[in-house]
């Protein structure tokens, strides 16, 4: 039986914090806070000198990367979010007037404006999958996406864990479809790694962003791009620098493009100077997830957030708009819901103030909305304590 108050101890939160929104910023667990601080102080005793070395160190936390996220380390490129590393796949392809990228109605906004962008930029298309908001099979998800993929597209671009919802999308059979039409797949998996399992090598997906920064607890401003070999074909530098040569690529044993002798997406990410500590310390949040094992941390979050879910539906003024759990793989540690009774204008700050809960709140077209992220270092008092609170507010407005 896991101890899991023992890992809630073990991490960066303050004592009195009731944190219930990794879905924006992760905690860092102690090891990885030191080791970051660790290599801050080495890498600051010299930076001229250390530069090389962090790099090298760098490249290994690009190993352990890989083998949490089922992928090759050659095909992963340190972002620092991701929304780099979308523009990196949407704006890094060739595109001709009239192309359509095909992307949903719930794509995350910043994501989004990268598509518009293209759009401009570009001349192309955009069409929109209708999606439900609360799905009940992933089928739903994939007939809605079939039902507007033409010859002419080019890019499904769609998010893996939407932030608003919590659905997960079925990104293995998306990109099934994509390429039986002949185009590629861009996913935004800003909430995957860490709050999931994944296989991106076997997902079948062309180009994948990333976060380490929210469900791993890495160090804040860490992401990673992940692009198959044969994306990275097609994949030019949005950013050209050092990682570029005048006279092209060349080829590794196994057929990878390198650029000198480093793999291609190795090169992608060098835009000048980085912070080198924060990527090296990535090695030790994974490291500390590796320990838990990802199958465990996720079946830790749908505990909660069954829990979660149980304790909004006895009550008369909360709509979830996460699908049920245990539907199909729809969900797992994100739960999001309509809420009455409450302004939420100042419910976030009220929340912290009084109650010291984080967690975010606001206002949508169709009403007032709410998120709790559940993630291994939360528990069932934490959330008892969200409700409590929410009462008493209701009962006090
Ligand atoms: C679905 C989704 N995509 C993209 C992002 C952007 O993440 P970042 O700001 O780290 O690039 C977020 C951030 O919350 C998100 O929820």
């Amino acid at each position: 039986m896991m101890d899991w108050s023992q890992w809630r101890s073990q991490h960066m939160l303050g004592a009195d914090e009731i944190y219930l929104n990794t879905g924006s910023f992760g905690s860092l667990h102690r090891r990885t806070f030191d080791d970051y601080v660790e290599g801050l102080r080495e890498f600051e005793r010299n930076p001229t000198m250390h530069h090389p070395i962090f790099w090298d160190r760098a490249d290994d936390a690009r190993r352990r990367l890989g083998h949490f996220l089922g992928s090759p380390a050659e095909d992963l490129a340190f972002t620092s979010n991701v929304t780099v590393s979308m523009n990196m796949a949407i704006l890094g392809l060739d595109w001709n007037e009239g192309d359509e990228i095909l992307a949903s109605d719930h794509e995350y906004t910043a994501i989004d404006n990268c598509i518009h962008h293209a759009e401009v930029r570009h001349k192309l298309v955009v069409r929109r999958a209708v999606l439900p908001t609360s799905p009940t099979s992933p089928q739903q998800i994939i007939d809605a996406f079939a039902a507007q993929i033409t010859p002419r597209t080019r890019l499904l671009s769609v998010c893996h864990i939407f932030s608003g919802t919590g659905t997960i999308v079925p990104v293995t059979e998306l990109a099934a479809l994509a390429h039986e039409h002949g185009a590629m797949i861009a996913v935004d998996g800003a909430h995957a790694p860490g709050h999931i399992p994944l296989a991106l090598a076997a997902s079948g997906c062309d180009l994948y962003g990333g976060n380490c920064h929210k469900w791993l607890c890495s160090p804040k401003g860490v992401g990673f791009l992940y692009a198959s070999p044969e994306a990275q074909e097609r994949l030019h530098h949005i950013v050209v620098g050092h990682g570029y040569r005048k006279e092209g690529t060349t080829r590794a044993e196994d057929g990878r493009m390198l650029i000198g002798d480093r793999p291609y997406m190795w090169c992608l990410d060098q835009w000048g100077s980085r912070d080198l500590p924060s990527l090296v310390a990535t090695a030790t949040a994974v490291d500390v997830q590796e320990q838990i094992g990802q199958q465990a941390i996720a079946a830790r979050g749908r505990e909660l957030t069954t829990y979660l879910r149980q304790r909004l539906e006895a009550t008369d003024w909360a709509t979830c708009l996460t699908s049920a759990p245990g539907a199909e793989g729809l969900t797992n540690s994100l739960t999001a819901w309509m809420l009455r009774g409450i302004d939420v204008d100042d419910l976030r700050a009220q929340l912290h103030e009084r109650f010291h809960i984080t967690t975010p709140a606001g206002r949508r077209d169709d009403g007032q909305w709410m998120r709790v992220s559940t993630h291994y270092y939360n528990d069932t008092a934490e959330i008892d304590a969200l409700l409590n609170a929410l009462e008493q507010l209701r009962a006090e407005a």
